[in-house]
């Protein structure tokens, strides 16, 4: 790690134990702990951020909780890739406001994407003057020093970088769950699809080095961690600007020889950077999940042109033809947009086209959301509602009918799963995860949280399953759970 890097650590370290004063004193007067609570909007990269802020205000001396209406500090980290991400912002907020007037004391603090903005910080200062602070995306390694200010201070801190070039390592993480967890590999994005915001809010591309990486999933494995997702706007071009530049399926590979560590996922993968090499490392791996989000965003040559997105539908269909005949258990998911500018009927129909030959898992479709300041917004063939509407709801349609065909075919199987969590209808069962990311729910001891399992899908919902738990021969064994434990790493 570079010399700076480190003293910034250690200089929020300070920061901190300047926080557990605060928290103290605050403990004092409530007669009771002060509770924090973090709610996270957008993806994944946001959750992995939301646990790293966590980790910070749990070491400042704060007590986690879900519940918004009990804490004494808020904190918003918020995602602007569509308008309903913002929206649903600022409708929390109006709630808060209320909430702040019953209860002076509590701290409203907001952070992510959205800040980057800075028509949302004007609005923000117009019409939600309560908020405590603001933070951005590139400076949350400063959330100490911020949280330390914000004792000090009575007015509105806001504190929004531009751009860093800083990765800053080593800071207190409180993980989601025990047994899972996100690693950065990469933060930012260079790609510039026309519709996208996340290259203005996240910055320009830097990836971390590969033996931070991989000291960070040795560290977590020790701590009882299996599964990784490991986490990018774009893994496929992990590596490309480092000093000692690395691939991203050798970086896969590096990943795969830490012992202990048994399942491997990532995301995401633009179609463009898409290796040969990665297709042959995940065929050949023991450990990289069999599932691929690989997002497509329109099946029209003319409008992934306008969207900037370097590559055409044929290119698009080879390359999953390619990632089919090598990895034949493949599951493929993908996002897709609806209403982009100049899109007509003809281009949707061109996406259903793909989604029809693909045979997508499942997909994510959206649609097209106007954010200022991308090339996107400037075009002037915005598309009209009902024309969207239509295109929308037919592809859906199929989107969902492909799908269900897809998960049809794994009825009567016995596959592994990673139990993920206890149902939360029914405490008898519990979630499990299988590598192909469907989820399938079955009774269980909610002590198999985190452990695999291999589990007969019996019968098919849609978009999961619900089976029972077999031993590794395929007879039903949910009355034996001492050697069930016994025996879960036989894989
Ligand atoms: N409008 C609608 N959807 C968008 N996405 C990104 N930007 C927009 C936008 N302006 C979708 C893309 C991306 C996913 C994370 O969000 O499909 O893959
Ligand atoms: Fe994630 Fe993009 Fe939303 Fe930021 S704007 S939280 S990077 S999806």
């Amino acid at each position: 790690m570079p010399e700076e890097n480190v003293i910034e650590a250690e200089r929020q370290e300070a920061y901190i134990e300047k926080c557990q004063t605060a928290v103290a004193q605050l403990k004092k007067e409530l007669g009771r702990e002060p509770k924090a609570c973090v709610v996270t909007f957008g993806c994944q990269m946001n959750a992995r951020d939301s646990e790293k802020l966590s980790g910070i205000l749990e070491k400042a001396g704060y007590v986690l909780t879900d519940a918004e209406e009990e804490a004494d500090f808020i904190l918003y980290n918020t995602c602007t890739v569509r308008d309903n991400a913002n929206q649903r912002v600022y409708g929390r907020l109006g709630v808060l406001n209320n909430l702040k007037k019953k209860k002076p004391h509590l701290k409203v603090a907001l952070c992510g994407c959205m800040m980057q903005e800075q028509a949302v910080i004007e609005k923000i200062k117009k019409s939600y003057r309560f908020v405590d602070l603001i933070f951005g995306t590139h400076n949350i390694f400063q959330f100490p020093a911020l949280l330390a200010d914000l004792y000090e201070k009575q007015e509105m801190i806001v504190e929004i970088w531009k751009e860093t070039e800083e990765i800053v390592e080593n800071l207190p993480v409180k993980r989601k769950y025990h047994y899972k967890s996100g690693v950065n590999i990469m933060f930012g994005c260079n790609n510039f699809c026309s519709y996208c915001i996340v290259p203005y809010v996240r910055g320009r591309e830097r990836s971390r080095e590969p033996k931070e990486i991989l000291r960070e999933i040795e560290n977590l494995v020790e701590d009882g961690v299996v599964e990784v997702m490991l986490l990018g706007q774009n893994v496929n071009s992990y590596g490309k600007n480092l000093e000692h530049p690395i691939t991203f399926a050798a970086l896969l590979k590096e990943v795969e020889k830490i012992e202990g560590l048994k399942r491997i996922r990532f995301m995401t993968s633009h179609p463009k950077d898409l290796s040969d090499e990665l297709i042959e490392v995940m065929r050949d791996s023991r450990k990289i999940c069999r599932h691929l989000h690989l997002p497509l965003q329109a099946g029209s040559d003319r409008i992934l042109r306008a969207m900037n997105r370097h590559y055409t539908k044929d290119q698009y269909l080879a390359l999953v033809d390619k990632l089919k005949r090598e990895i034949p258990d493949i599951a493929i998911t993908t996002d897709i947009i609806v209403g982009f500018p100049g899109e007509t009927l003809e281009d949707v129909e061109e996406t259903i086209d793909v989604v029809r030959r693909v045979q997508y898992d499942n997909a994510f479709t959206f649609i097209y959301s106007k954010r200022t300041g991308t090339p996107a917004a400037a075009m002037e063939e915005q598309v009209p509602e009902e024309i969207v509407r239509e295109g929308f709801d037919k592809l859906l349609k199929v989107v969902q009918d492909t799908a269900k065909e897809r998960a049809a075919l794994l009825q009567g199987k016995v596959m592994e799963a990673l139990v993920e969590e206890v149902n939360e209808q029914d405490p008898a069962f519990v979630t499990g995860r299988l590598s192909n990311n469907m989820l399938v729910h079955f009774k269980a001891d909610r002590r198999m949280v985190g452990k695999f399992v291999m589990v007969a899908l019996d019968t098919c919902h849609g978009f999961y399953y619900t089976g029972r738990m077999v031993d590794w021969m395929g007879q039903s064994k949910h009355t034996r759970l001492g050697k069930m434990v016994d025996d879960q790493w036989l894989n």
